[in-house]
């Protein structure tokens, strides 16, 4: 049976570092923002939280910034934690102390979910959101210039874990996702919101990481054990940007 590698058409770029990861994550993030604003005076990215994309969006807050029309830039989030937006936890507060304070980004571009909200309650917000801001007729799918996302030691992406209930939404575009080996809710797009991305960028930093991204890639699909293997992109490019040490575990990187 044919790995995941095989099967999705994936390309890797690997960094010898974490900045340099952080610096090609960058620029990879200008140049779809630069693709979309030409083409539709817009780019709208769905970015990720946890500790990966800390250099990330630090370089976008300094070096890169000027290279960005922020007022064409709507973020929105990939997942959230059930907390209150100024709670340590909160993928909003990460962003917003890491990046958005520091950009001249509108407040009306910035499409926070709300943590503080009951997880489904939320979820169906959001969704309401996503339909007017993309415009979607009955049965279409939010098609996001960029999706960032990160990946867990237990395979998970977003808020989609391993054996969780959330795997399997077909047809709500955000879903509220209970996770027990975390006893918490949480908020997360699905993949088939996630798979309707015009790009999706996966990063992954560190030793830690290594085994997990080894057997996504070499292993066949299953995805309610590794639930990174179910980001394939319908009709968008799928791209991982790793360090040396998170790509360690990779064997044959030709094929
Ligand atoms: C979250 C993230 C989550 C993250 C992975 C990797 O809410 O925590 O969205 O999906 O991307 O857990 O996290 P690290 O970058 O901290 O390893």
């Amino acid at each position: 049976m044919r790995n995941y590698r095989q099967t999705v058409g994936v390309e890797i770029n690997i960094f010898a570092d974490a900045p340099a990861l952080a610096t090609g994550a960058a620029l990879q993030f200008i140049t779809c923002a630069s693709l979309a604003i030409a083409r539709a005076d817009r780019f709208a990215v769905a970015i990720s939280g946890g500790s990966t994309p800390i250099l990330f969006f630090a370089e976008l807050a300094g070096a890169y910034s000027a290279m960005l029309d922020w007022q064409k830039i709507h973020i929105f989030w990939v997942d959230e934690r059930c907390v209150p937006p100024t709670d340590a936890a909160s993928n909003y507060r990460m962003a917003k102390e890491q990046l958005l304070d520091h950009v001249s980004i509108p407040a009306a571009n910035i499409h926070r979910m709300l943590g503080e909200e009951q997880a489904s309650a939320a979820a169906r917000i959001y969704e309401a959101e996503l339909r007017d801001f993309f415009v979607l007729p009955s049965g279409a799918w939010p098609r996001f210039d960029l999706v960032v996302l990160g990946v867990g030691e237990d395979g998970h992406t977003a808020s989609l874990f391993p054996a969780t209930a959330a795997l399997h939404e077909t047809e709500d575009m955000v879903s509220g996702n209970f996770v027990p080996k975390l006893n918490a809710e949480r908020i997360t797009l699905t993949f088939p919101t996630i798979n309707a991305a015009a790009c999706v960028l996966v990063i992954a930093s560190g030793a830690n990481k290594s085994a997990v991204i080894r057997d996504v890639f070499d292993t066949p699909p299953h995805v309610d054990m590794l639930p990174m293997q179910g980001v394939c992109p319908r009709e968008g490019e799928l791209l991982w940007l790793l360090d040396a040490a998170a790509a360690a575990g990779l064997n044959d990187m030709a094929s």
